[in-house]
């Protein structure tokens, strides 16, 4: 089964949007090194981004038996959807949460995370990079090899 890769609300316009923040890289050059990090490791990404929240939902809840393992970036949602977490209890597989910026680091809102309480891991201020290592270790934790 393949690795679903979740981007939430305005992850469309990154690079464009708060390069300072953000980066110039775009959500394309992400998803390209998340997916060329999978097919080293034998695995395949299935990629989206949305900023309809329940899109996003209906998402996740088909994933149920049919994903591997999920890496969402859930943009603002982070800070704000019940909804999402519970979601993504429901495909009972891990779960990792991705910030391209270092979400500790900005305003006191980005602290907290709705998402973090159900994530196997969270990696935050690592740029589009951290795409690649979600997907590394999301592998390691599905073929229980612990790192
Ligand atoms: C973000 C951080 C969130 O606080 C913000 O709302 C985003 C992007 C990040 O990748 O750094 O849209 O998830």
């Amino acid at each position: 089964p393949p690795i679903l890769l979740l981007n939430g609300p305005n992850l469309n316009t990154l690079g464009v949007r708060q390069p300072e923040v953000y980066g110039t890289a775009t959500l394309d050059d992400a998803v390209a090194l998340a997916t060329e990090a999978a097919d080293e490791l034998g695995w395949t990404i299935d990629a989206r981004q949305t900023n309809h929240e329940g899109e996003m939902l209906e998402w996740i809840h088909a994933g149920r038996g049919t994903v591997a393992g999920i890496v969402i970036n859930p943009g603002a949602w982070t800070h704000t959807s019940i909804a999402l977490r519970d979601a993504l209890s429901v495909p009972e597989v891990p779960v990792i949460e991705v910030h391209i910026s270092n979400v500790h680091a900005r305003e006191e809102f980005r602290r907290h995370s709705y998402v973090s309480g159900i994530a196997a891991g969270v990696i935050a201020g690592f740029g589009i990079r951290g795409y690649e290592f979600a997907v590394r270790h999301l592998v390691d934790l599905i073929a229980r090899e612990p790192v």
